[in-house]
């Protein structure tokens, strides 16, 4: 039996500005009031993550940036660091995302700093990971995985990373409509728990959270949540909606 607790993650990405993010924030903290046994935590833009997070105060909806410089402050322009992510109520930073890596130049390099700047600010990383379609159809999902995790988590050790969350995305899946089936999340996330096994040490790689993520919907949460390696799920689209992601949030096994 595992004894990971359930984690429901939403990233609004560029969507939603202040009163939008805000209003949207109280209605799902009240949706999901009843809620115990998952953890949810929506990632809205930086812009309004000081906001929402007064208003999920209180609640048990937990907050999430969706990106980090990994300088604690400097002639950055444009940039947040891990204290200013803190400063404003949040918890939890996504690295890594593939469209960071895909549109903005996150290299394997830069999403490890990222990673250490938020371990150091005790700020929970959430590394995305993933392969894209023409990488798949190659046979290389496996070794791409490998590559992430290995420079994603160079030169952090087992004690920085208990908090640790990794976000399998295939790239292919994400916004598209087409989720991998239960059986290829399932295949992927055993590699990867696999890897950090043997980057890091067992004991680690069975208590940290693995969540899929690429068009998660109300109605695909519970047959990918039934595969014993999916922990949870970051959820794009379908987490704008207060009603819609709190669906997903009390899906049914
Ligand atoms: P999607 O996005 O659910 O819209 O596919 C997932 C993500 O990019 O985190």
């Amino acid at each position: 039996m595992s004894l990971r607790m359930p984690l429901i993650a939403g990233n609004w990405k560029m969507f939603k500005d202040i009163s939008e993010a805000t209003q949207t924030a109280q209605r799902l903290a009240k949706q999901v009031e009843t809620v115990t046994n998952r953890q949810v935590m929506i990632a809205p833009n930086a812009v309004c993550l000081a906001s929402v997070g007064q208003a999920l105060a209180g609640s048990r909806v937990e907050l999430g940036a969706q990106n980090l410089h990994w300088e604690k402050e400097g002639a950055y322009t444009g940039e947040i660091s891990a204290d200013m992510i803190l400063s404003a109520g949040a918890s939890h930073v996504l690295v890594g995302h593939s469209e960071r890596r895909q549109f903005f130049g996150d290299s394997d390099e830069i999403v490890n700093r990222k990673v250490q700047a938020a371990v150091a600010a005790n700020l929970i990383p959430v590394l995305c990971v993933g392969e894209t379609e023409p990488q798949r159809d190659a046979g290389q999902t496996f070794s791409i995985l490998d590559k992430q995790l290995e420079f994603g988590l160079q030169g952090l050790f087992s004690d920085d990373l208990e908090q640790l969350i990794i976000a399998y995305e295939p790239v292919w899946a994400i916004g598209t409509g087409k989720t991998a089936t239960s059986e290829q999340a399932q295949e992927a996330h055993a590699h990867i728990r696999q890897r950090v096994g043997s980057l890091m040490d067992d004991a680690l790689a069975q208590s940290i959270r693995i969540l899929y993520g690429g068009s998660v919907k109300p109605g695909n949460i519970a047959e990918l949540m039934s595969m014993p390696d999916v922990d949870g799920a970051l959820v794009g689209g379908a987490s704008l909606e207060a009603e819609t992601f709190a669906r997903i949030v009390g899906y049914s096994t």
